[in-house]
């Protein structure tokens, strides 16, 4: 089915958004089934060269103390993650040059040989770096194009624009990528139409997955005093691309989960089907810091066991 803005704008302003919530459900049930996917992400570096106004890694936080990982250790902790049954790995960072085309390949493709999925999620690079991670055997490929409104973005990140950003989403899907995109619900100037755009903007790229958050102020940022995005909104929004795009895969995002632990819960039956999971040792967990949040560490096994009985008590599959 096909849903237009007018009709996305329609249903984010109705009084009650049940009948949503349900047929998202039955879609997500239809299209893509019981499965919730678990992926473990990496976030080996908190290194950042850009200054975004609602991050706290941006390079302009001294405060922070900053880490990479060496690339024996992401793939220590990938095999890890594997052997503890995750089947795909997401290696997240700052937009960080230390990692050349080359170690980022090097890392791929070890961890390929591993047979688990790599998920790629390092900012903007070359569509020549793009191509040679899809030749070291990188499946995915996660840049979220934040806002759909190019002035905000211009706005909340100084010196790049929108469009460059959506150059690099078309060269990632055009390379074969599964390209996953998405934006945060609560930035400024926020109403019914601007979500419409970026649910639109979602459909326009084929995007294949695509993370809705909540903004989450952090202090060490320009936006500290901006208030958080809605739980209920992004479940809206979650809902409703489930319904436009049923196939795609929606995870109910860490920063929901942040936000208000029902609302994350919750989520999975409003059209989510994917749990994303940090497995970043405990040394770096709290230095990667984009939002604050709690910090809680456990053994990665005991963690992913945990995680299924959560999944199968909502009726699921964990896999
Ligand atoms: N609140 C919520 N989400 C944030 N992100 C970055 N900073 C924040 C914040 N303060 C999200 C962005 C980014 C992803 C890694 O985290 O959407 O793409």
């Amino acid at each position: 089915m096909r849903v237009c803005r007018e009709e996305i704008i329609s249903a984010l302003n109705a009084p009650d958004f049940t009948e949503y919530f349900k047929k998202a459900d039955a879609m997500r049930r239809e299209a893509v089934g019981d499965i919730v996917h678990l992926r473990a992400i990496i976030e080996f570096s908190n290194h950042c060269f850009r200054n975004c106004a609602y991050c706290g890694l941006n390079c302009k936080n001294k405060s922070l103390k900053r880490y990479r990982m060496e690339p024996e250790e992401i793939i220590s902790c990938g095999k890890e993650a594997c052997s503890a049954g995750y089947k795909t790995l997401v290696l997240q960072s700052g937009e960080d040059k230390f990692y050349t085309k080359e170690i980022i390949g090097q890392i791929v493709q070890e961890l390929t040989s591993c047979g688990v999925t790599v998920t790629l999620s390092c900012g903007e690079r070359t569509d020549d770096e793009y191509a040679y991670w899809r030749d070291c055997g990188a499946k995915r490929y996660l840049l979220k194009h934040e806002t759909a409104d190019s002035n905000l973005y211009a706005d909340l990140h100084p010196g790049y624009t929108l469009s460059e950003r959506l150059s690099c989403l078309e060269a990632i899907k055009k390379l074969g990528y599964e390209t996953g995109s998405g934006f945060m619900i609560g930035l400024p100037g926020e109403c019914a139409e601007s979500i419409a755009d970026n649910i639109i903007l979602l459909d326009k790229l084929d995007c294949d997955m695509a993370g809705i958050g909540p903004f989450i102020p952090h202090p060490e940022t320009e936006m500290r005093n901006h208030k958080a995005g809605s739980v209920t909104i992004t479940q809206k929004a979650v809902s409703l691309i489930r319904i436009l795009r049923p196939h795609m895969n929606l995870p109910a995002t860490t920063a929901l989960g942040v936000r208000n632990k029902e609302a994350y819960t919750e989520a999975f039956s409003r059209g989510a089907n994917v749990l994303m999971k940090k497995v970043t040792p405990a040394k770096y967990r709290s230095l990667y810091e984009i939002y604050p949040t709690e910090i809680k560490i456990a053994d990665i096994r005991d963690e992913r066991a945990s995680l299924c009985e959560f999944i199968k008590s909502l009726g699921r599959i964990p896999e």
